[in-house]
């Protein structure tokens, strides 16, 4: 029947294995858009996500391809994001999936991501369809590539189609291959309605427009529906697919891949791993795995000028219509004013919002340190949830305090494995266990404090591991840890902005090392500025910023006037971003450097 003419697939890589680039060939080829129309990728729709290279929100696009069979498929290409910080949306999106479409570049061979995505996808128990792209270049390898697959994942590539996503080089081949090895979707349509939400997004003229993948029974216009996760009921106003654009058609039923909108007003409402189902008849049991997506990283961000901050609130106001885990609330600081406490899934999501701040809104921000949540158990008995560090309660209110721990999983060649451990010893690491899974190629597994790995863990990671090396996380608990709050005092004056949580073992270490930083990015002025770091009343650490000794401009006396006028250009833009704290002016990345350490 109409099922068996359905594909539903992703595709997955490691990172520029050219994912976006063979997803833009399919939709080329199937005639859904010319290469006039697609100038640039369709599917990474957004700026920000186009200049960085990375697929931020999961999207759909249904193609129609004719087989050499003589049949008409309808195939649903369902996209993924890459990032750890998504991984949620990513294991949605394979959910509502039957197949998924493995690229391994020929030149390089198998590398960590594409073994953690892929075995995603055998999680999901997805087949997988492996695709050798990069054919057209020099050095690709195709033959070797096949043997690697089959090796180290152990799934049948020896007819896996070769090809060239930048030429369109043997395309059909990979057409063909999703019509052949993917199955049809299986749902029974005449049961209770039971979908998955894998994406949803605010469109101002729709309201709230939700992604979704029929398991079980038909949703229409007017169908009355309800979201399992909160019980919230609402009535379809349209449903449709992705043709590329929206394109509104009367029925959805079980296997289908679309859309419907409901007059939702906030994603928060339909949020990515829910389950819709019918008022009247509801299914029994909602799919699994739904879980709302938790904040784990938090961080101030206040306007540089505060007569901004209005216009803050709203950029966040807007920004949270279309993003359900980020949350944010007001807060106060001495040193910077009014601005906000925002929660972030992780620290490429932060880094999202604070570039779409600026860049969407046109303001000028400066965020503090990252932090995690920190319980405090206080002696008289109550618990708190610390997400500042200027919050902390005084130490004689403290019984104990918990930090959040995560468990980590490397992917890593064999070689890597002795500097990963020292890495993850350094970062007050609990080792687990490793397994080999081939000869040159190790999973470790790793309990680490999150207050380690938020900053640059994966970077320096990366830079270890020359690239190799993939890293997953998830929350695993809290532990019991000795904290103290380690303050900045700049002129004599605690800057509240800058505080951190630190293990008492570290204190001593982070406050010399934060001062000595802060020596090199403060600018020297027409004083001389202490800068030092203290536990309680306890100074540990002092810096000294010597003063101006000279006008800058004294130095172009009688020079040419252009350099001058330079000269004080270069001053008002460095400016911008500097704040005044009591007496000093301090810049914005004074802020976030105290997180880089040792
Ligand atoms: P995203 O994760 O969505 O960003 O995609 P991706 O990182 O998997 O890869 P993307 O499609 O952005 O391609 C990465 C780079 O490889 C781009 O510069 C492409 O132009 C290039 N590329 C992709 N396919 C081919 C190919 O078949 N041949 C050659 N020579 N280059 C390719």
């Amino acid at each position: 029947e109409r099922q068996k003419y359905i594909r539903n697939f992703s595709i997955v890589a490691h990172i520029d294995h050219g994912k976006s680039t063979l997803a833009d060939r399919l939709i080329e080829e199937t005639g859904t858009l010319t290469r006039r129309e697609m100038e640039e990728q369709v599917l990474d729709s957004m700026e920000l996500e186009r200049e960085r290279g990375i697929t931020i929100k999961s999207k759909a696009v249904r193609l129609v391809y004719k087989s050499e069979d003589g049949k008409e498929y309808i195939l649903n290409l369902i996209d993924t994001p890459g990032h750890v910080d998504f991984n949620y949306e990513v294991s949605r999106s394979l959910a509502a999936c039957e197949g998924a479409i493995l690229v391994v570049d020929a030149t390089q061979g198998i590398q960590a991501q594409t073994l953690a995505n892929c075995y995603l996808a055998v999680d999901h128990n997805l087949e997988v369809v492996p695709v050798i792209n990069k054919a057209d270049l020099p050095s690709a390898r195709p033959e070797e590539v096949k043997e690697e697959i089959e090796d180290v994942i152990g799934i049948e590539a020896h007819d896996a189609p070769v090809v060239s996503a930048k030429t369109g080089l043997n395309i059909k081949d990979v057409l063909e291959a999703i019509v052949e090895k993917v199955p049809a979707p299986s749902g029974d349509e005449e049961a209770p309605l039971k979908a998955l939400v894998f994406d949803s997004y605010y469109d101002s003229y729709k309201g709230v427009v939700s992604f979704i993948r029929i398991k079980n029974g038909t949703i229409k216009q007017g169908t009355k529906m309800k979201f399992m996760s909160t019980g919230k009921e609402y009535e379809v106003t349209e449903v449709g697919i992705f043709a590329p654009n929206f394109y509104p058609v009367e029925e959805l039923k079980a296997g289908d891949v679309g859309y419907f909108t409901a007059s939702i007003k906030n994603v928060r409402d339909a949020r990515v791993g829910d389950t819709v189902t019918e008022s009247k008849r509801p299914t029994e049991e909602a799919l699994p795995g739904y879980r709302p997506a938790i904040p784990m990283v938090y961080s101030g961000i206040y306007p540089v000028d505060g007569a901004k901050y209005d216009e803050l609130k709203e950029a966040l106001e807007k920004l949270q219509i279309n993003d359900a885990a980020l949350l944010f609330e007001p807060e106060t600081s001495i040193a910077l004013g009014f601005g906000f406490r925002c929660g972030f899934l992780g620290l490429l999501h932060m880094e999202i919002i604070q570039e779409r701040i600026e860049r969407e809104f046109d303001l000028d921000i400066i965020t503090t340190a990252p932090s995690v949540i920190y319980k405090v158990h206080k002696t008289d008995g109550t618990n708190m949830d610390i997400t500042n560090p200027t919050n902390l309660p005084d130490p004689s209110e403290i019984r104990y305090m918990e930090e959040p721990i995560v468990k980590v999983s490397i992917i890593t060649p064999s070689d890597f494995v002795g500097s990963i451990m020292e890495l993850c010893q350094e970062r007050r690491g609990n080792f687990i266990n490793m397994e080999y899974i081939e000869t040159t190629r190790v999973v470790l597994h790793y309990q680490l404090p999150l207050n380690e790995i938020i900053y640059d863990f994966f970077d320096v990671l990366k830079s270890r591991t020359k690239g190799y090396a993939s890293l997953d996380y998830e929350l695993d608990g809290y532990k019991e840890t000795e904290l103290v709050k380690l303050d900045i005092l700049l002129n004599g004056d605690v800057v509240d902005a800058l505080s951190m949580i630190v293990p008492k073992e570290r204190a001593y270490n982070r406050g010399r090392n934060t001062a000595e930083k802060l020596k090199e990015i403060i600018p020297r002025q027409m004083f001389e500025i202490p800068i030092q770091a203290a536990v309680g009343s306890k100074i540990i650490a002092r810096e000294t910023v010597k003063a101006l000794r000279k006008d800058v401009l004294a130095k172009c006396y009688g020079g040419d006037i252009s350099r001058k006028r330079k000269l004080l250009e270069k001053q008002k833009k460095g400016k911008k971003r500097m704040r005044q704290v009591g007496s000093v002016e301090v810049p914005q990345e004074a802020f976030m450097s105290i997180l880089k350490v040792d």
